[in-house]
């Protein structure tokens, strides 16, 4: 006979498939520990016993099938997160985007979008505004909604100014925003060459001729296999000569297509794919 726990992991593995089958969203190859806590925290909160009880409603009831989307995907997000990665693609990328006439860049799992605005500030400072294009992509619509809107709090300014600073900032952060009560509303010319839209890098296709392919610390909560489709993904949606950049945590050693990607320097998570496909 099973255990509780051994049975409430059956129910999950059921409610996946269903949710796949139903909606289109696979959730089966994400790291288990991370959605099955995440569950459990959402069934704690709900007025059903076990999941065989919510699936019933899940797989008919799609806003709750919404507001349980919002609940397992791990949304959090900061200006100039990883302030040294920052300054790496400041000083180590830009000079070869300055070399185009135009960047095409793609932020895959972008969350309420702090990661693009901080891409567009630095590009702005470095000469590049109206020669760029953003594509800002995730699951999520709500948070999409919400980095459409381009608002932050006005409590976290602090933070994301020594961030921004810490990333080689040139100039005042405060110049970005505006503040109004408890927001600060981002300067409009920042939002206007960012394109939010959704995109499921577990089903969905690429993004065609990127200069840069952002995925930071979106691949950690995904089982090996679909970290491979992503990198697949990015492989086939960059231009040779294209940088892919990963979060601090994740690299591309001994995965598929590592053979054809340097890391700019070391500890950066900034790959460089080869010119030459064969090499
Ligand atoms: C922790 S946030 C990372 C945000 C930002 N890239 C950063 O590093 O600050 C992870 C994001 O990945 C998104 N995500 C999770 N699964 C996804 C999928 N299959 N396709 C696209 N985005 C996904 C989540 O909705 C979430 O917004």
């Amino acid at each position: 006979m099973m255990t509780d726990d051994e049975i409430h992991d059956v129910e999950i593995r059921l409610l996946l498939e269903g949710i796949h089958q139903v909606y289109g969203y696979d959730f089966r190859d994400y790291a288990e520990a991370s959605i099955r806590r995440r569950l459990s925290h959402w069934l704690a909160e709900s007025p059903y016993a076990n999941f065989s009880e919510a699936q019933a409603h899940l797989l008919r009831e799609r806003p709750l099938f919404e507001a349980l989307l919002a609940g397992i995907t791990v949304n959090v997000t900061e200006m100039f997160r990883d302030p040294l990665f920052f300054k790496a693609v400041r000083e180590q990328v830009v000079p070869f985007l300055k070399t185009y006439p135009f960047v095409k860049i793609w932020h895959a799992g972008c969350a309420t979008g702090e990661e693009a605005y901080s891409m567009a500030i630095l590009l702005h400072e470095e000469g590049l505004a109206g020669r760029y294009r953003m594509y800002a992509t995730d699951i999520n619509e709500s948070v999409l909604q919400h980095a459409a809107e381009g608002v932050l709090s006005i409590g976290d300014m602090q933070r994301f100014t020594r961030n921004y600073q810490k990333s080689g900032g040139k100039r005042s952060f405060a110049d970005y925003y505006t503040a109004r009560y408890d927001r600060a509303i981002l300067a409009a010319e920042l939002r206007k060459d960012i394109v939010f839209a959704p995109h499921n890098l577990a089903v969905d296709a690429e993004f065609g001729e990127m200069h840069v392919v952002l995925c930071r610390n979106v691949m950690i909560y995904f089982k090996a296999a679909l970290k491979e489709r992503c990198l697949r993904l990015f492989d086939d949606s960059l231009l040779p000569g294209g940088f892919l950049c990963l979060g601090m945590k994740e690299n591309l050693e001994r995965r598929m297509p590592s053979e054809r990607y340097t890391e700019i320097a070391p500890g950066t998570r900034i790959y460089r794919k080869h010119y030459d496909r064969t090499a």
